[in-house]
């Protein structure tokens, strides 16, 4: 299950959120993947302190940033039971691919004003990403309140409540947001087109021969170094060639 944890507004708890979400899934014996999608990486950081202290069980934790995020996700979601997704505090482009592919989308608020000004955004956001991904779940997860007296606060929660309940019913997406998600969807299908390899398993057994023409030099370098190193000359030039056809595609692709 991929599970996104984002939002408009910064500092409300949602790396906190992902990444005890993320623990508390691994805790319960799930094979689980926290993606890290904001630049800040806080969600990264605090995996590889996790990774460092050997805190049992061990969360793997990778960074996803900009286009191809949502194909990438899916395709590692394949591999793990759930998948958490730290996307960030602002509309973004990790954010509406996110919500493209996610199954529940969380947005952590706290009883602000300020935090409340930005549910008409994130509703919207999610009727647009609900056209495009029809099983997605959204929902806000209030925050307590750091200074609870704050007249703004207490007023902000009946309303975020309304909203919530109302989320589906919201006026239509206006066109600049939806176009956003289309692109956003555009990408992932653009993505699976253009990695053709993703369909396949990456250790199945070898079943086609490719031949490449080499001189003698080229010849001589790599057969010295399967002397060397007591294996196939197919063995080492593969060893070679497959990471730096993976480093070349990236660059590729940008
Ligand atoms: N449920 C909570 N109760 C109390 N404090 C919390 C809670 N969740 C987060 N915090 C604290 O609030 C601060 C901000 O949390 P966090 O970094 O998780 O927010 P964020 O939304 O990811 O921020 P950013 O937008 O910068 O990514 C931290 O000091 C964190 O310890
Ligand atoms: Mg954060």
């Amino acid at each position: 299950m991929i599970v996104l944890v984002g939002g408009e507004k910064g500092g409300v708890g949602k790396t906190t959120l992902a990444v005890n979400l993320a623990a508390m899934r691994a805790r319960a014996g799930h094979d689980v993947l926290l993606v890290d999608a904001d630049k800040q990486a806080s969600a990264n950081l605090w995996a590889s302190i996790r990774d460092q202290e050997k805190v049992d069980p061990p969360v793997r934790c990778v960074q996803k940033r900009g286009k191809g995020l949502a194909a990438d996700v899916r395709d590692l979601a394949t591999r793990y039971e759930d998948v958490v997704i730290d996307a960030g505090g602002q509309d973004s482009v990790e954010l509406r691919a996110a919500m493209t592919i996610a199954a529940l989308a969380i947005f952590p608020i706290q009883p602000s004003l300020f935090d409340a000004a930005t549910l008409e955004t994130l509703a919207e956001l999610v009727a647009q990403a609900q056209a495009l991904n029809t099983g997605l779940v959204a929902g806000i997860m209030p925050q307590g309140p750091k200074y609870p007296t704050c007249i703004g606060r207490c007023m902000a929660m009946p309303s975020l409540r309304d909203r919530v309940k109302g989320q589906r019913e919201l006026p239509s997406a206006s066109t600049a947001g939806a176009d956003a998600f289309i692109e956003a969807a555009n990408e992932v299908q653009s993505d699976a087109t253009e990695r053709p390899w993703q369909a396949f398993e990456k250790k199945a057994v070898p079943r086609t021969t490719f031949n490449l023409r080499l001189n003698d030099y080229e010849l001589a370098l790599l057969r010295w170094l399967a002397e060397q190193r007591d294996e196939s000359m197919q063995k080492v030039a593969k060893r070679v060639l497959i990471p730096a056809l993976e480093r070349l595609v990236e660059d590729t692709l940008g």
